[in-house]
């Protein structure tokens, strides 16, 4: 549907938006009317470069011809079944995540906080079969983000923040340690704890990666302790730090991850993949999704999984933007960026003044530039950014 098909302006629909949509977002004040590999275009046909990629989603670019044949092909084919019969994307998809993630067995759901939420009922209900209802604690960090469901949004580790603030009492069984401190975990672990959960990269928390002795302690710690390890790849996994999942540039390998954003190419599908041991807590009727493992979903992420292909350009786009006037410091891993501005250095200002210039990032927090954009980024497009993001960051400072 495009905006010529509804006989309104611009104005007009954003009008509508407001007026009969319940808004929890910062807009960006433009109308993204279509969309195609790194750009999103406006309602005059104007590009912008992408380069927050839909947060995370659009790693084989918008559009992606691939991904559309894919969608297109099944839509003609069969669009729904619920999991009742088999159907031939899901058995193709799979083989082709549990053999690249290493895992031996996987779920689908359809957004990041519910791959979450089956991988922390996974864990939970391994602890209570085996040890007991008290053994269901998990221990996750300050400053990560899990997601916006019960136990997803009471396992991000942010107490004072509106994501949990206003809504009663949450769930028990969650208790918070500093990322990257490893005593601070082994403190907490007792009786009662039966995993660690944790994003390789805490993206919302400002893009902070773990570092390698803090994973590499953190899965030694769990296996002397005998807890899981669970993994919250829904921004990380699917390449965007250089492999697969992140945690294989680590050379660890957890007892489950969740996955979600880029695994559809735009189409809305996530997965907590396990090992047999883990995914043996989930017997029938123990969870389940209506439109979960959906074909065309599943189609699509066939298509972006046989697409995928290594990218190299993290280092030299990091190391690049660490030149720009104005930044304290560049840190992220792969393609998942963040750019610290000095202080005074309003971040959402820079996004805002990147809108009129047409880059398009993301802020957090106060001072913060977060930008995940398409793995298909050419190296030119990525000297383009930094030229844009430099010039923005300038107006904003003043100097
Ligand atoms: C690390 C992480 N976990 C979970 C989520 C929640 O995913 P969703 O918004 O698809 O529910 C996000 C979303 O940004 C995320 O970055």
């Amino acid at each position: 549907m495009r905006l010529r098909d509804t006989g309104l302006t611009a104005a007009e629909l954003k009008a509508k938006v407001k007026k009969y949509h319940i808004e929890t977002y910062e807009r960006m004040d433009f109308v993204c009317d279509y969309a195609k590999g790194n750009y999103l275009y406006d309602q005059n046909g104007d590009a912008y470069m992408d380069f927050y990629g839909g947060v995370a989603v659009n790693s084989v670019g918008s559009c992606n011809d691939a991904v559309v044949k894919a969608v297109q092909e099944q839509t003609a084919q069969v669009m729904h079944t619920f999991n009742y019969p088999y159907t031939v994307p899901q058995a193709v998809l799979v083989e082709k995540i549990c053999k690249a993630s290493g895992m031996d067995k996987i779920i689908f759901q359809n957004s990041g906080a519910e791959a979450n939420e089956a991988m922390i009922k996974m864990a939970r209900k391994y602890g209570n079969d085996n040890f007991g209802p008290n053994k269901v604690e998990i221990i996750t960090f300050y400053s990560s983000f899990h997601g916006r469901t019960g136990f997803a949004m009471t396992a991000t580790g942010q107490p004072d923040s509106a994501i949990h603030k206003g809504f009663g009492q949450l769930p028990t069984g969650f208790k918070y340690a500093e990322y990257n401190n490893l005593d601070s975990v082994k403190a907490m672990i007792d009786d009662n704890t039966i995993a660690v959960m944790l994003e390789p990269v805490q993206g919302e928390g400002g893009v902070i990666p773990a570092t390698d002795e803090f994973m590499k302690g953190l899965r030694a710690l769990c296996d002397e302790k005998g807890i899981f390890m669970l993994m919250d790849e829904i921004q990380a996994g699917w390449n965007r730090c250089g492999t697969f999942m992140c945690y294989q540039s680590y050379g660890v390998q957890p007892d489950a991850v969740a996955m979600a954003k880029a695994m559809g190419g735009g189409m809305p599908i996530a997965a907590c993949a396990a090992t047999e041991k883990l995914a043996s807590a989930f017997n029938p009727g123990a969870h389940g999704s209506t439109y979960a493992g959906n074909p065309v979903a599943c189609a699509a992420s066939v298509a972006v999984f046989d697409y995928m292909e290594e990218h190299k350009l993290g280092e030299y786009f990091m190391a690049e933007l660490a030149k720009m006037p104005n930044v304290k410091l560049v840190r992220g891993r792969g393609l998942f960026v963040g750019v610290i501005l000095e202080d005074g250095i309003n971040a959402v200002e820079v996004k805002r003044t990147c809108v009129k210039d047409h880059l398009l990032v993301t802020a957090i927090g106060s001072n913060i530039i977060r930008m995940v954009p398409p793995l298909t980024i050419s190296k030119e497009e990525a000297d383009e950014c930094v030229r844009r993001l430099s010039r923005c960051i300038s107006v904003v400072a003043g100097k």
